[in-house]
């Protein structure tokens, strides 16, 4: 079931959002050589609560961090932990933040040192599938016009994009309805309908787009070792157009 969002939930989403995009910009200035996934998550625990906010992932589904870390093969849903980060790495931090009941979700794919061309640049086409994404949230288009402009984008630009995984309905819980696949077909699914608020978060592999889940029943990492990055944003569906919440 679709739960629409009134006016005044959108502004609250908006500024756990607000919040949220000012963590990410915080976390890329810390972000380097030698920072361990986990000094990232008690880091923006820490951020959070200093803001009045809450991370919403920590005990969702018995989960037991702020973030989820997810490094080079790594699609989602890694841990935070010990080792640290090496020059030429990538890591997706992904948070949903809960400010006075309100929620938010956004993951940002980041460079650790210098990485490689190749690494840059499934970082920026994934960074452009997400807008991509984006600019067809519009009242009256389908859901399965965004996963079209986004799958097509990324093959044409030779990689693949997850199946396993999809974006979603947010707010008053973590996920609801609708799901958000980031491929299918155009003029297919539901109608997008003001006041929706979903995610939108293409994870894109430089290889296949096949997954498999670590023993830790969490991790979904590349079967072919490749790296995997991703980008996400919560945008609600307005008379105006997309809305990015997510975004400072
Ligand atoms: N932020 C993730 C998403 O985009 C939620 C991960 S579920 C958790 O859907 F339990 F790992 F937090
Ligand atoms: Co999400």
């Amino acid at each position: 079931m679709v739960v629409l969002k009134s006016k005044e939930e959108i502004r609250q989403m908006r500024e756990a959002g607000q919040l949220l995009a000012v963590c990410h910009k915080e976390i890329e200035k810390i972000i380097e050589p030698g920072i361990t996934t986990l000094d990232i998550d008690s880091f923006v625990e820490d951020f959070l609560k200093r803001h009045g906010a809450t991370p919403e992932q920590k005990g969702y589904k018995g989960y037991k961090y702020a973030t989820c870390a997810s490094v080079n093969d790594e699609i989602c849903h890694g841990f935070p932990r010990k080792t640290p980060l090496e020059n030429g790495d990538i890591v997706t931090i992904d948070m949903v933040v809960n400010l006075g009941g309100a929620l938010a979700d956004s993951a940002w794919s980041y460079a650790v040192g210098k990485i490689s061309d190749t690494a840059k640049r499934l970082l920026e086409v994934t960074h452009g599938a997400l807008y991509k994404g984006i600019e067809r949230a519009i009242i009256g288009n389908r859901i399965g016009d965004i996963g079209h402009s986004i799958q097509t984008y990324v093959e044409t630009q030779g990689y693949s994009v997850v199946r396993d995984f999809t974006g979603h309905g947010i707010g008053p819980s973590i996920h609801e309805d609708p799901q958000i696949p980031h491929f299918g077909n155009p003029g297919r699914g539901l109608r997008l309908q003001e006041g929706m608020g979903i995610t939108i978060e293409p994870m894109i592999n430089e290889g296949t787009w096949h997954s498999r889940v670590d023993p830790n029943g969490w991790t979904a990492r590349t079967v072919d070792g490749k790296l995997s990055a991703q980008y996400e944003h919560t945008v609600a569906i307005t008379a105006d157009g997309p809305l990015i919440l997510t975004r400072a």
